[in-house]
């Protein structure tokens, strides 16, 4: 496993990958969630390459980028027994040279949910994922369910921009209580820990509601947003029941829909979504 950190060196190493390649784009420490989308990975491309990059023009002023957990050390140790070919650890400066000035927007769709909480966040993802197909030409590239708008953000990027390559969505990794994994599950104490389980509890209420034939999208966020309630350490952001494609709220679930919700816990955020039909 080369472990490389200049673009030159990255250029280098793809050049000598003959056939496909598979990207996982992560932000590092690594957990069973990030792991599934290098063995998908590993299982249909020839070559995986793995990035890790804490970009910091996706994090607003207020958020985590100074505090979010690394450990370059632990996260190699967890590739290794994949069988990834590299992994590219590029610096700030490297995707960010002095001057910077390109970005990728895409428009409509990073507007609500995520986009509406967090401006901006968006336009650092597609801009750094943009250069990072670039930098390593993949034939796939996988992202996790877990952050449903972003993959759905990526997709739209891929076409509207003809990327020649395939964008892999696979399904969220969980703990054994239905906390979806996440880097950031590591701030919450072992309180918040306990109540973060309300996410799950709350997607899993309004779905059967939805199994039960209810189909009015209003009472399916009433659901998840009284389970949010229940919870006193759980403060909601938001909850929504939107259509899957455009991920525009719903009035009534028609076709295929995506439960999300956004809560703190404390000073933790943490996302969660189900997808419908
Ligand atoms: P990061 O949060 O490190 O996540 C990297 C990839 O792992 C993303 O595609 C994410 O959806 C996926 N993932 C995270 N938790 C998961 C889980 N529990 N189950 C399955 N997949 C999971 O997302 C980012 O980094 C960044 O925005 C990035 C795309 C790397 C751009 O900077």
């Amino acid at each position: 496993m080369d472990v490389l950190s200049s673009l030159s060196d990255l250029r280098t190493a793809r050049l000598s990958l003959n056939g496909t390649v598979g990207l996982v784009p992560t932000m590092g420490y690594l957990h069973e969630g990030h792991l599934s989308l290098v063995a998908r990975a590993k299982a249909e491309t020839q070559h995986v390459i793995v990035t890790i990059f804490v970009n910091p023009t996706q994090f607003g002023a207020n958020e985590d980028l100074s505090k979010y957990p690394r450990d370059l050390e632990r996260d190699l140790n967890l590739l290794r027994p994949l069988g990834v070919d590299v992994v590219w650890t590029p610096t700030a400066e490297i995707m960010y040279p002095p001057g910077y000035q390109t970005w990728v927007e895409v428009e409509a769709l990073t507007r609500p949910l995520e986009g509406a909480m967090r401006p901006g966040h968006f336009r650092g993802v597609t801009t750094v994922v943009a250069k990072l197909f670039n930098a390593t030409q993949p034939a796939k590239a996988y992202f996790g369910q877990k952050d449903a708008q972003q993959a759905a953000v990526i997709r739209r990027m891929v076409t509207d921009l003809n990327f020649p390559l395939e964008v892999i969505v696979c399904p969220t990794r969980r703990e054994a209580d239905g906390l979806a994994m996440s880097s950031r599950n590591t701030y919450l104490s072992e309180v918040e820990r306990k109540a973060a389980t309300v996410l799950f509890r709350a997607l899993s209420a309004a779905k059967d509601l939805y199994e039960n034939g209810e189909r009015d999208a209003e009472k399916l966020r009433g659901k998840m947003k009284e389970a949010l309630a229940s919870e006193p350490l759980a403060s909601m952001q938001y909850v929504s029941c939107a259509d899957y494609d455009s991920l525009q709220e719903l009035d009534v679930v028609t076709g295929k829909a995506l439960l999300s919700m956004a809560a703190y816990f404390g000073k933790t955020r943490l996302i969660d979504n189900f997808v419908l039909g």
